[in-house]
């Protein structure tokens, strides 16, 4: 009698600890964990790699149009996979927002990843968290770091084009509105510099680029006269003419982007405003001399951003096609 009162309440307190430790994690981490598929899909990591590393080997740009895919998807009301869904005729989603429409691309690849994940672990892994994996394992191969990826979340029902359109930053921004659009989900002056070095990779079209380099004097001369070539100073002609966000190495996740934007050859009006006497100058410069310090500082703010605003508990779904809902 004695010792079953005794247990009891030994286990009451192991309980009431036990619900301490769950309230801590939750405050703390936004219920994102990194072994959340550990048990119930354990293949997850090598099967998304497999996938990614086919899609980069066949096209080396995939592994930054993917990268690019979940900062468009975070941006715009949380990592939740929102931007995946497709539009119907009774629904209009992410993906034709002025961001994203005619831009961002990489969906097939993401479809592929989902399917082999599904062959694997039906019903179990999110889109918006193979999203976030896809990421990582872009930048990895591409040479950049490899961080471990918080998961837990669950897909949107639901996308807003209007919020798409309001909430991802754009080229022509100045440094304000750069940070702004940053604060508002939650990150701050150095997390806007360190996830820009993203444009270490990948290629921005003519019409992104046209008017700086026609009509800008922060720019590097070698950088404006060979921009030119291939994009007219015509708005509308050859706007889709691609060239790379990195002058140097744009296949390679490295910390030239830094190096670029104090020699003025950032490509983007919103790329150079990052190193043009304001606050984040300071930044610009510390990772242009320090990879390390970039990319500490990267995967610390892509880790950031992977927690804005996830659906987690009995929120959202586990879409079985990320183009649709269920
Ligand atoms: C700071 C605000 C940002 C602005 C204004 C911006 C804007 C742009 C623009 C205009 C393009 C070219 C799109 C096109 O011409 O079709 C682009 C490409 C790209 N962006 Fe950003 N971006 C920003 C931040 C980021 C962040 C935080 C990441 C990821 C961490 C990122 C990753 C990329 C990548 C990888 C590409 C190349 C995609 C490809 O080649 O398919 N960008 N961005
Ligand atoms: C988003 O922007 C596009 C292009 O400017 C526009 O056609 C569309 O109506 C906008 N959508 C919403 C919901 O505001
Ligand atoms: C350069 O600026 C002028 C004046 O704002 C504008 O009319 C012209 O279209 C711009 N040129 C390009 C190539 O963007």
């Amino acid at each position: 009698m004695a010792s079953s009162t005794a247990s009891s309440s030994f286990s009451k307190a192991v309980l009431s600890f036990a619900c301490v430790l769950v309230l801590i994690g939750a405050s703390t981490s936004a219920q994102l964990s990194l072994d959340y598929y550990s048990r119930s899909c354990p293949v997850l990591f090598p099967t998304v790699r497999l996938i990614v590393g086919a899609a980069i080997a066949r096209e080396a740009r995939m592994g930054a149009s993917l990268l690019r895919l979940f900062f468009h998807d975070c941006f715009v009301n949380g990592c939740d996979g929102s931007l995946l869904l497709d539009d119907t005729p009774t629904f209009t989603g992410e993906k034709n927002a002025a961001p994203n429409v005619n831009s961002v691309r990489g969906f097939e690849v993401v479809d592929q990843v989902k399917s082999a994940v599904e062959g694997v672990c039906p019903g179990i892994v999110s889109c918006a968290d193979l999203l976030a994996i896809i990421a990582r394992d872009s930048v990895v191969i591409l040479g950049g770091p490899w961080w471990p990826v918080k998961l837990g979340r669950r897909d949107a029902r639901s996308a807003s084009q209007a919020a798409a359109n309001e909430s991802i930053p754009r080229p022509t921004s100045d440094l304000n509105e750069l940070i702004s659009s940053f604060r508002n989900v939650g990150l701050n002056i150095r997390d806007l510099v360190a996830l820009a070095g993203g444009h270490t990779i990948g290629l921005s079209r003519c019409t992104n680029f046209r008017d700086r380099v026609y009509n800008e004097t922060d720019i590097d001369v070698l950088l404006a006269q060979t921009r030119k070539f291939g994009c007219p100073g015509i708005d509308g002609v050859n706007d889709d003419n691609l060239a790379p966000l990195d002058f140097q190495t744009p296949i390679t996740f490295d910390h030239s982007y830094y190096s670029n934007l104090v020699q003025r050859r950032g490509l983007l009006h919103s790329d150079q405003q990052l190193f043009n006497g304001g606050p984040t100058d300071s930044f610009v410069r510390l990772y242009s001399r320090s990879p390390l310090a970039f990319q500490g500082d990267f995967v610390a703010s892509i880790t950031r951003m992977g927690d804005i605003k996830p659906l987690t508990g009995s929120n959202g779904e586990i879409r079985r096609n990320c183009r649709r809902v269920n």
